[in-house]
């Protein structure tokens, strides 16, 4: 019976990583379009199973079969889907020919859990809290299961959960606005207004994170020598459909998937405009706003999270004031984003 056993974090596994890393590709070649390390031998100082979890990415999942035979040569047993649709999964054992040594989970382009595995793993390397408790929970678990693999599984399974939900708000779409009662944000090619507490707020909240707006938003950022400045330490994305756009310092995207998939590989805020906030709503985990007690003229506007069934207020700070204008700062969960 196979044992459960969770270890301490081996300097060796990055190499033993690239050991099957070097023998996939020399297998598919040119089918292959990516490879990756990911499970919890791939999260340096985490204890894990000491199993190396290969994702490959292929032009094509149908064509693997075809290498069935010669990934048998190399050592591996091939699982088919092994319940996963659209995934080929081989299995490499240890000498003792009962211990896993490595896994392979090959996919097609775009199958979602080529992302999710690579999320999970950045943001447990990324969020300490996060590893302490995954490691915790394994922990107990395999002490508990340790010749049950399935009940060991199920055991983290909660954890993986709640720790995949925190991946989503970390790495995907975080909405920041500042809206009037009307949810107004601009007039004629600029904001409503500017409050120095909120503009000093959305510094520390997005500071070394990446920012997504609007063409028209980015035009209206200050000028510094008559050019859109850029606002320091984070990095500035701007969706137009121009093909000629190309300012320097920024990544311009000319589509919303595009934009989609830039949002999954980093901390990404959403900072409008109109268009852009709702054209991209959807994909948005959290919406922080900034609410003015006043009505102003505005053509451009944020769509009123208060009426979307979807949008939740889950905090609602106390009104403040400077100049006599009141504002307060509101977050909104979105109950079913589209990047979930
Ligand atoms: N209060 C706040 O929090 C806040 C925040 C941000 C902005 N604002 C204000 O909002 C106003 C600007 O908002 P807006 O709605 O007029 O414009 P916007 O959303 O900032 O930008 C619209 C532009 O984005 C590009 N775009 C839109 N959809 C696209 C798509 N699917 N693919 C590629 N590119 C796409 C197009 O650029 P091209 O025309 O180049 O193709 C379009 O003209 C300004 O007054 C600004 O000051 C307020």
């Amino acid at each position: 019976m196979r044992e459960i056993l969770v270890v301490p974090y081996d300097k060796a596994w990055p190499a033993l990583y690239e050991r099957e890393r070097a023998v996939l590709a020399d297998v598919f070649g040119d089918l292959l379009l990516d490879i990756r390390h990911f499970g919890s031998t791939a999260i340096p100082g985490m204890h894990a199973k000491p199993i190396i979890d290969v994702i490959a990415v292929v032009r094509q999942i149908e064509l693997v079969d075809a290498y069935s035979d010669a990934m048998i040569r190399q050592g591996y047993s091939p699982r088919g889907e092994n319940g996963i649709p659209g995934r080929r999964y081989f299995v490499r054992l240890k000498d003792d020919g009962e211990s896993h040594a490595a896994h392979i989970h090959m996919y097609g382009p775009g199958n979602p859990h080529t992302a999710d595995e690579l999320l999970f793993r950045d943001f447990l390397c990324a969020d300490s809290e996060a590893r302490a408790k995954y490691e915790a929970v394994k922990l107990e678990a395999a002490a508990k299961y340790r010749f049950s693999p399935e009940e060991y599984t199920d055991a983290k399974h909660i954890c993986v959960l709640e720790i995949m939900e925190r991946a989503r708000q970390y790495y995907g779409m975080t909405l920041i606005a500042a809206a009037d009662r009307n949810w107004g944000i601009g007039h004629r090619g600029a904001p409503l207004f500017r409050v120095p507490a909120d503009l000093r707020r959305f510094k520390a909240l997005t500071m070394g994170h990446a920012l997504l707006m609007g063409r028209k938003t980015f035009d209206s950022l200050p000028t510094q020598d008559s050019l859109p400045g850029l606002l320091p330490g984070r990095a500035h994305v701007v969706l137009s459909r121009d093909p000629d756009f190309s300012p320097p310092g920024v990544t311009v995207l000319h589509g919303l998937d595009d934009a989609r998939a830039y949002a999954q590989s980093q901390k990404t805020f959403l900072i409008g405009g109109g268009e852009i906030y709702a054209a991209l709503l959807n994909d948005c985990a959290l919406a922080l706003v900034t609410k003015l007690d006043a009505a102003w003229e505005a053509d451009a506007f944020m769509p009123n999270l208060d009426l979307l069934p979807e949008w939740t207020m889950t905090q609602e700070g106390p009104w403040r004031e400077t100049n006599g204008l009141r504002y307060k700062y509101c977050t909104y969960k979105n109950r079913a984003p589209a990047c979930a």
